[in-house]
């Protein structure tokens, strides 16, 4: 097979050139974002193995294999990590989107029969087929949008089968697509109605048979848990977590939604790998994260979406803390998988600097789903996983010209999967 090279030259600056071994950057340190101005960019068999500027340009010498890209005054980005994600979902819920604009509240909509649970009772009927074919197509069209690596959760099946069949859903589509996915069991996202009556039984089969199989048969890396008022309760959320932490498998819980009630102080006690949402935080909850290895991560098309608040990303960053960003893809609160609307509503929303924005999307993206090792940076060694933008006049034209299209190329693993002017 004829080798799988690829050199980028030319471009107006390679973004996030971390150091290697820079595992996630937090407080004032997420405003650096390294760049090499006039770079280039050689990779081999899908990995990074040597960048530079045009004054220490070395020179072709081996043509074998090697695809030319002419970047020509694009920026070249490390691909976006999307570390929170429901994209595996039966069917889209455009009626509750009408029913809040006609003044319902997210509450009242479950309460009605809506919410997550009416996307279990639609997505247990699927076929796993069904359910992958339509998963994958938002799948491709995230990675257009320059999505390199995404984590996917369970938690609309509410039962032990279908909850299963979400994960194996997950498999085959990290098996056949060329991005990197992760899988997260989300059992517990709401108490199925069989349960009613019976929380305690539906924690038990969670904790006694879900997280056992789940890891036995490797279908997935962490364990979620919606720890809210009217959802499941932190004493409730320590028993996954303690369980999943006997299985190997950490926890990326949803928290601070709606309401702060101990989730966060619980949830670093017990090594969660990342606390997500955090729309509601109070002091104890950002002194909580101090010093800990868990990764705060905000999801502001979220609030967006629900016109909901948004998450305290500057006193994260004050506070010394570092911030993640992800798109929260899901039918009921975030119908969109685009992470270049994430960046811009960081960046207009969050009051992130476009700088952090793009380290919260990337380096610490990657970090919160322990994929940190081979991407989120432009770094030699790291997966040749990257955008090339269209012609823009600075990186910080990328979120304030929000709502445009500047993506032109986007390649995984050195592979084009989006074709644009630079690769023509
Ligand atoms: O992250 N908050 C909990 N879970 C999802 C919403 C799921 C749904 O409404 O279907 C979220 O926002
Ligand atoms: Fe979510």
């Amino acid at each position: 097979m004829e080798a799988n090279r690829l050199l980028i030259k030319n471009a107006k600056a390679l973004v996030g050139v971390h150091p290697a071994g820079t595992g996630r950057v937090a407080g004032a340190a997420m405003a650096t974002l390294p760049l090499l101005e006039q770079g280039w960019l050689m990779a081999e068999e899908g990995i990074i193995t040597a960048m530079g500027t045009d004054a220490d340009w070395p020179g072709i010498t081996d043509w074998n294999g090697l695809e030319v890209i002419d970047a020509d005054g694009r920026y070249v980005l490390p691909g976006w990590c999307d570390p929170h994600t429901h994209t595996v979902f039966a069917a889209p819920r455009e009626g509750e989107f009408v029913d809040r604009i006609n003044g319902l509240t997210y509450q009242e909509i479950a309460a009605k029969g809506g919410g997550i649970v009416n996307s279990a009772m639609r997505l247990r009927g699927m076929a796993e087929d069904d359910l992958y074919a339509q998963a994958k197509l938002r799948l491709e069209e995230m990675m257009r949008q320059g999505t390199v690596a995404v984590e996917i959760k369970s938690g609309y099946g509410l039962d032990a089968d279908s909850e299963l069949k979400m994960l194996r859903v997950v498999r085959r589509l990290k098996q056949t697509l060329p991005m990197q996915v992760r899988a997260t069991l989300l059992a517990a996202h709401a108490i199925p109605p069989e349960y009613k009556d019976n929380r305690s039984g539906y924690v038990d089969l969670v904790v006694k048979e879900l997280i056992p199989r789940v890891a036995e048969e490797d279908l997935a890396q962490y364990v979620d848990c919606f720890c809210e008022t009217n959802y499941f309760t932190v004493a409730e959320m320590e028993r996954i977590l303690e369980a999943g932490a006997r299985h190997g498998l950490p926890g990326k819980v949803h928290v601070n939604q709606f309401t702060s009630i101990g989730a966060i102080p619980a949830a670093v006690a017990r090594h969660a790998r990342s606390v997500d949402h955090l729309e509601v935080m109070q002091e104890a909850d950002i002194d909580a994260l101090k010093g800990s290895p868990v990764m705060p991560t905000l999801l502001p098309s979220c609030s967006f979406f629900l016109g909901i608040p948004y998450g305290p990303a500057r006193k994260l960053v004050e506070a010394g803390l570092p911030v993640a960003l992800a798109t929260d893809f899901n039918p009921g609160t975030t119908p969109s998988g685009n992470m270049n609307l994430v960046v811009a509503l960081a960046c207009i929303k969050l009051r992130l600097l476009p700088e952090e924005a793009i380290n919260a999307a990337t380096l610490n993206a990657a970090a919160a789903m322990d994929l940190g090792a081979e991407l989120g940076s432009l770094t030699v060694g790291k997966r040749a996983s990257l955008i090339i933008t269209k012609p823009v006049p600075s990186l910080a034209y990328l979120p304030y010209a929000f709502g445009q299209d500047h993506i032109d190329t986007v390649i995984i693993d050195g592979r084009t999967v989006r074709t644009g002017e630079a690769a023509a």
